[in-house]
């Protein structure tokens, strides 16, 4: 596996649930800007990996979208990303190497492995570019992000990733990618942990289940205040639950013609799902429509150590 990441609150849970996870081999993890500035996101994954025991290379990518303006989700998961909980520098740094060069040396070197997006994909958009051959060596490209034709997160009609680099979606989108689309509405209502579920996590009192409920106690009063939910909702990890065990995981998903929406300021970022196949266009993502929500909390559960 080859994670794309963000690093914010939700990603660090997601990050953790695969470096802790038996049958998974991360053999690499690129940083993109996001949810904070690139420096920010390449800390906070080096620091979840650290956490996790784990030697993986954290090699950082784009610093800012294709082509617009950079408008992070500080407000959403603290300012540095994680609940500001005050968490110390990593012990390490990232990798030489920039975070584009290596997903294409990566996934050259690992032909047939699974792709795992959790930010914004201008790393990949790039990489793209630079070495189209890439596309018929990724196994499976399992993206976080936009939502299928419901409500957005980030404005009425867009989910955040998608929506920070409308034009790098809209390029990967259309690559030949063999993409699995997570949307947001995946991780909602009941796939939310619960206020007795967040404190049998708790309870497991392990660095771990401590690390996750506190890196998101920011995001937590962000989605109470924009929804009203007092869930601890986890986009992230509910991508990586379906990058990790899809078999079990999902429970419905659909393939459908699916294209994102780069210029208009109305709908910037839109994936729009041609679920009904109205244009007669090939179809090009699966996407996920429902997941085992028992079953993933059990992996959030797993990774922190209970
Ligand atoms: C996505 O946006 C980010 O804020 C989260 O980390 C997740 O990747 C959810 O819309
Ligand atoms: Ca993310």
């Amino acid at each position: 596996m080859i994670i794309d990441t963000d690093t914010a609150s939700d990603d660090a849970v997601a990050l953790a649930m695969a470096l802790n996870h038996p049958d998974v081999d991360v053999v690499a993890m690129t940083t993109v800007a996001g949810n904070c500035p690139l420096e920010d996101t390449t800390r906070n994954a080096l620091y979840t990996a650290e956490l996790c025991g784990s030697a993986v290379p954290v090699y950082a990518g784009a610093d800012r979208p294709l082509l617009v303006k950079a408008r992070e989700a500080t407000w959403f998961h603290g300012m540095d990303g994680l609940g500001d909980q005050g968490y110390p520098p990593p012990s390490r740094s990232a990798e030489e190497e920039d975070g584009v060069s290596a997903l294409i040396n990566h996934i050259r070197g690992n032909p047939g492995s699974t792709l795992v997006t959790l930010g914004p994909l201008t790393n990949v958009a790039l990489a793209l570019a630079q070495a189209p051959d890439i596309v018929g060596l990724v196994g499976r490209c399992v993206v976080m992000g936009g939502t299928a034709n419901k409500v957005g997160n980030v404005t009425p009609a867009a989910e955040f990733n998608l929506w920070f680099d409308p034009h790098a979606a809209r390029m990967v989108f259309a690559s030949g990618l063999p993409i699995e689309m997570v949307g947001w509405e995946i991780c909602r209502f009941e796939a939310g942990l619960d206020a007795a579920e967040q404190v049998a996590l708790r309870a497991l009192d392990t660095p771990l289940a401590h690390f996750f409920l506190d890196c998101n106690s920011t995001a937590m009063e962000a989605a109470h205040r924009q929804s009203g939910t007092r869930r601890l909702e986890l986009p992230d990890p509910t991508a990586m639950a379906v990058a990790i065990d899809k078999g079990r995981v999902v429970t419905r998903s659909s393939r459908h013609y699916v294209e994102v929406e780069a210029e208009s300021p109305l709908t910037r970022g839109m994936s729009v799902v041609d679920s009904l196949n109205v244009t007669g266009n090939p179809v090009n993502v699966e996407v996920v429509n429902a997941i085992d929500n028992d079953l993933f909390k059990q992996m959030v559960f797993d990774a922190a150590g209970g």
